[in-house]
């Protein structure tokens, strides 16, 4: 089973954004326990802090894989062209955050991927990507 795993812009920088919100785990070393904790998928893993890298990605693999973990971080609140690209291809998609985004900001409450994706998981840190994982067995 194949699952790609997409962030968004300044998910780059987790373990020294922010960390009273967003911890301080570091993506890349999180993402080698989360392989060998699911060792029966093929995990990818893709970050871009550009818009259209993220819709190429989800193009790219939106017909072949057996499912996406998307966090599209703040173009969750934006990007249009993001939520097209979702509801144009045909791999079941899970839409992550890693906070409790109707627990912040007004403009997070928002987002342009919730109506075109199979589920939304949120506000439990990293652990959102093992749950969405786990969606998938
Ligand atoms: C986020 C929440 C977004 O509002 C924010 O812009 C992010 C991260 C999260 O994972 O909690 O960059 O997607």
């Amino acid at each position: 089973m194949k699952i790609q795993i997409i962030n968004g812009p300044n998910l780059n920088l987790l373990g020294t954004r922010e960390k009273n919100i967003y911890g301080d785990k570091n993506f890349d070393e999180y993402f080698e326990k989360l392989k060998s904790k699911f060792d029966k998928f093929d995990i990818y893993y893709f970050q871009s802090n550009i818009e259209g890298e993220l819709i190429q990605k989800i193009q790219e693999v939106g017909f072949d894989f057996d499912g996406i973990i998307i966090n599209a971080a703040a173009y969750t609140h934006t990007s249009i062209g993001i939520g097209d690209a979702i509801r144009s291809i045909s791999s079941p998609v899970v839409e992550v955050h890693i906070s409790n985004t109707y627990s912040r900001e007004e403009f997070r409450h928002k987002s342009f991927l919730s109506a075109h994706v199979k589920g939304v998981i949120l506000g439990f840190g990293l652990k959102s990507y093992d749950l969405a994982i786990e969606s998938f067995c």
